[in-house]
């Protein structure tokens, strides 16, 4: 059964300062600090108190929710269907029967229709469910809408929650339970990665996959430059254009900035208790880069 989410998120409105705000270094730290004032987090290239995060991510997200596929087909010039299509053919949902699938911050469910197709399409597989999490009721409403359209609508093939990526309620999603657990371009809006990391590993079964998409580190200089300067120049006025809203796509660019290096957030997912390849790229590794490490894919298997 398809499941409208009840309630939209409640509001919080709790008061933040504006601790620093960078802009040098395209590319900044991104652990968690510790000051007098109590932990600090970071919110694009500000820094925040870290119970301030959350709402703050929640207002980008409401207010680009209508305008967000649209806008990511601009943004990327469709390049992020390409990635999203790599992401889920890599990961075969479906080869080797139905499975039970979570898409966490899965927003208006790009992910999940593209895991259901693959399924049906390539193993003529209509048991594969998906679960869709997102914190904001507002991007699960967009999902919802699009679903409609669907020949998955009102099927137990799909499900929408509202919910944290950082603390799912167990009753609601308990332990040991999903085959996949994928997370796209979600987990750099997170709080706490560990803590995401620590929710996936505990609602996948053993041997269960952990698989993530989200923009990446990229390594060759010249790209680099390219890639700047098309974020902080294009992307936010495409935000004003197309959206009105310039300053959710300037956090947009400037949380990508703030994600760990391939490698660091390799380490995370095992630290996390996931088998991973080893600490390089492509065949046999940890991550595989597109696009030269725009985005990245990192995959992970619990023991
Ligand atoms: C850039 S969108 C990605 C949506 C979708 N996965 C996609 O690839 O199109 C990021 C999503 O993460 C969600 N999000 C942010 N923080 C979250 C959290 N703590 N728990 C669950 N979802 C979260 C946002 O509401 C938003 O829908």
């Amino acid at each position: 059964m398809l499941r409208l989410p009840k309630a939209l998120p409640r509001a919080i409105s709790r008061p933040f300062c504006q601790v620093s705000r960078r802009r040098a270094n395209h590319t900044q730290p991104h652990s968690n600090s510790q000051t007098t004032a109590g932990r600090t987090t970071h919110f694009g290239f500000q820094t925040v108190p870290e119970e301030s995060k959350e709402s703050l991510v929640k207002n980008v997200f409401d207010s680009v929710a209508s305008s967000y596929d649209v806008m990511n087909d601009a943004m990327s010039l469709g390049v992020h269907r390409l990635w999203k299509d790599d992401y889920v053919s890599q990961l075969k949902p479906g080869s080797r029967g139905p499975m039970k699938c979570i898409d966490v911050a899965g927003g208006t469910g790009d992910i999940a229709l593209r895991i259901l197709d693959h399924a049906r399409e390539n193993y003529a597989d209509r048991e594969t469910t998906v679960d869709v999490v997102d914190i904001n009721g507002e991007m699960l409403r967009e999902g919802y809408k699009r679903f409609k359209k669907t020949m998955y609508h009102n099927t137990s093939q799909i499900a929408f929650h509202e919910g944290n990526a950082q603390a799912l309620p167990e009753s609601q999603f308990p332990s040991n339970t999903y085959d996949m657990y994928t997370i796209a371009f979600g987990i750099r809006n997170c709080t706490s990665i560990p803590d995401v990391l620590k929710e996936a590993y505990r609602v996948l079964k053993p041997g269960g996959t952990f698989a993530c998409l989200e923009f990446s580190r990229v390594n060759n200089p010249m790209l680099s430059a390219i890639y700047d300067q098309y974020s902080f120049s294009v992307i936010p006025l495409l935000g004003t254009i197309l959206a009105a809203d310039r300053a959710s796509y300037q956090y947009l660019v400037e949380s990508i900035r703030r994600f760990p290096s391939q490698p660091d957030f390799a380490k995370m997912i095992q630290d996390a208790g996931f088998v991973t390849g080893g600490m390089h790229e492509g065949k046999g590794g940890a991550w595989t880069d597109l696009w030269g490490g725009i985005a990245c894919i990192h995959t992970g298997v619990k023991i």
